[in-house]
């Protein structure tokens, strides 16, 4: 790990804003054995003073973030796979009725979004490096390669498969620090009129619901319409249209091509002129944020206190990547949240990073209703809160705290 206060994009100093302290790998579930050798990095978020870019001030190596033992498989939520089913078949009905069109998505993962495209018949690649989920994706039948996307790879990309009409991301821009050698791999691949539309957290949505465990290590960019703009205009791409989506706690969907080949939806400028208001470049509104976020985690702690001096059980629902940063900050482990109960069997039987409560499958949920369940997946509360009657019947209870802290009614 390397510090890094100048920008990634720019050069210029990036002012930071808020600090975490230490914070732990967000997605590194462990066992017990694995304890002592635990790591930790300090994560704070900045922005940039020239570009306006608002970033992690510290990088860690993307190769130990994915690899071959990856915890997120994407298809593991319903309702993910339902979205990305029509991302892509809407973005598929955007380009050229070309027979030989070609799509490449970029953080495939287990083929989530590809699997459409597949399906569609229409020749794609998923390019994805952390080999446990890639396999999963080949084994589906969706055509995957497994290594990180940038510069150099595209090339070879281009060379073996030609351009690509569509191209395609979701939760892996933001991931990836060195987006110069992202865009210029986009700029190698991108066919005239074909189009790059990804969807990544939006920085207006994590201002506007205080959602900070979307400050993670693998989360390098909180993206904004406006610090995205000048970047890609400087490789002679354009931002065409913009379109704010619910998933993730609030996703904002990039619509990008060369400039000129396209005009902009009367809808982009609107939502420019609220991030203007909303001031996401402003070190002012961001340290009105970080106020916000102190209390939060204040919240948080001193209900969790009052509800274990009641005798009530506890137990944590969703171990999210997000949900590491919300124990670690509020320093909370299994003397507050009894465990963890998560559908994805990789994460069951571990430990969440730092501060180590057990993650137990969800059987053990059902088995034994706790009194109330914190919603670390909050960003699928709807999925959940409809899959959960039955626990709502028996008075069960669900604990969120975002926007704010409190129990859901
Ligand atoms: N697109 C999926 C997965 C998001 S998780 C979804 O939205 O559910 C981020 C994914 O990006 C991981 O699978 C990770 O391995 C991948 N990734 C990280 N850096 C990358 C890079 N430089 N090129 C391609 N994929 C990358
Ligand atoms: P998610 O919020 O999508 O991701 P992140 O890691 O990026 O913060 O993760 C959802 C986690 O919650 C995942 O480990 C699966 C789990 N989960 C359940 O256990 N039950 C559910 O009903 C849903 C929707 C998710
Ligand atoms: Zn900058």
């Amino acid at each position: 790990m390397s510090e890094s206060k100048k920008c990634l994009v720019c050069d210029s100093n990036v002012e930071p804003f808020v600090s975490f302290g230490k914070m732990p790998i967000a997605n590194g579930f462990l066992r017990e054995d694995e304890f002592s050798k635990e790591s930790f990095y300090d994560l704070a978020v900045g922005v940039c003073v020239g570009c306006k870019m608002v970033q992690l001030t510290e990088l860690i190596d993307p190769s130990k973030l994915f690899h071959e033992n990856y915890a997120y498989f994407s298809s593991t939520s319903q309702g993910m796979r339902k979205h990305f089913q029509a991302f892509a078949l809407e973005a598929l009905n955007q380009t050229t009725e070309r027979s030989d069109r070609f799509v490449l998505e970029i953080g495939s993962n287990d083929g989530i979004m590809l699997r459409n495209i597949a399906e569609a018949g229409v020749r794609h690649l998923g390019v994805e490096p952390s080999e446990n989920v890639a396999k999963a994706a080949i084994a589906s039948g969706i055509q995957t390669r497994c290594c990180f996307f940038d510069s150099k790879s595209a090339s070879q990309i281009r060379a073996e498969h030609g351009p690509a009409d569509l191209i395609l991301g979701a939760n892996v821009i933001c991931h990836i620090p060195d987006l110069h050698s992202l865009i210029q791999g986009v700029c190698t691949l991108l066919n005239k009129n074909g189009l790059f539309i990804f969807e990544e957290p939006y920085l207006g949505d994590i201002v506007n619901r205080t959602s900070y465990d979307q400050f993670y290590d693998e989360h390098f960019y909180y993206f904004s319409i406006q610090s995205l703009s000048e970047l890609l205009n400087s490789y002679g791409l354009h931002i065409v249209n913009a379109q704010a989506q619910e998933v993730h706690g609030g996703s904002m969907r990039y619509t990008v091509c060369w400039a000129g080949d396209k005009t902009e939806a009367p809808a982009l400028h609107s939502l420019k002129s609220r991030e203007d208001q909303l001031g996401l470049d402003s070190l002012v509104k961001l340290n009105e944020l970080k106020d916000r976020i102190e209390k939060s985690r204040d919240d948080l702690r001193s209900l969790l206190e009052t509800l274990k001096g009641e005798g009530k059980r506890v137990v944590g629902y969703g171990a999210t990547s997000k949900s590491t940063i919300v124990t670690n900050y509020g320093n909370i482990g299994p003397e507050l949240v009894e465990y963890i109960s998560d559908t994805t069997p990789t994460k069951q039987g571990k430990f969440n990073p730092g501060t180590h409560i057990p993650i137990m499958p969800y059987e053990s949920f059902t088995a034994n209703y706790p009194d109330y369940a914190l919603l670390f997946a909050w960003n699928h509360r709807e999925e959940i809160v409809e899959k959960e009657q039955h626990f709502l019947s028996q008075g069960g209870r669900f604990i969120t705290f975002v926007p704010t802290v409190g129990i859901v009614d």
